[in-house]
């Protein structure tokens, strides 16, 4: 990982900025995704289960994300990813498999993609440096919750879920894929 002081202490104008636009699209794109994955566990999970309790905790701080980013989206005019579709049906989808599978898998599913979800955000915070204090200041917010809600996930049993290293590999995988094409397209 890039040294943060190296790129934000010494940025000065004319050196390539962060691509902005590609960065509030992936971030939007990824909440969206988050919103959807806690629709589809809580879709499955009892109403009224430990874990239903605190996937819908999760979920509410996700809708807070999300609409923040839909407001960054609006005020500086950056058009969402076209595959929200995607992300809309995918996200609902691997929610709902893993609850399906179990509790502990669904909290493994949670431990993978917050995750990938902190590195992306570290990385995103070294690329800002201080170009944009606003911004860096949601996303560090928004990293910290992320982090909550995978160390929430883990004393949930998420490392316990049967499988664990191979669910865990995949969809860390699909994240990274996600996060990767959310930026281009
Ligand atoms: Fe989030
Ligand atoms: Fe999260």
């Amino acid at each position: 990982m890039a040294d943060r002081a190296a790129i934000g202490g010494n940025w000065k104008p004319g050196d390539r900025a962060p691509d902005l636009h590609s960065m509030l699209r992936v971030d939007h794109a990824g909440e969206y995704g988050a919103t959807r994955i806690y629709a589809g566990q809580l879709a499955v999970l009892r109403g009224s289960s430990p874990a239903a309790h605190l996937v819908t905790h999760m979920a509410a701080q996700e809708e807070r994300h999300l609409a923040r980013f839909n407001q960054l989206l609006a005020e500086r005019r950056v058009r969402p990813t076209l595959l929200q579709p995607l992300w809309h049906v995918g996200g609902f989808a691997l929610g709902a498999v893993t609850a399906l599978i179990s509790e502990k898998a669904a909290m493994a599913c949670t431990d993978a993609v917050e995750t990938e979800i902190d590195l992306h955000y570290a990385q995103q915070l070294d690329e800002l440096g201080d170009t944009d204090p606003e911004l860096a200041a949601d996303i560090r917010q928004f990293q910290a919750d992320e982090l909550e809600h995978r160390d929430t996930a883990r004393e949930q049993g998420a490392l316990d879920a049967p499988g664990y290293p191979l669910l865990s590999f995949t969809i860390r995988a699909i994240c990274k894929a996600a996060i990767a094409v959310s930026k281009r397209v």
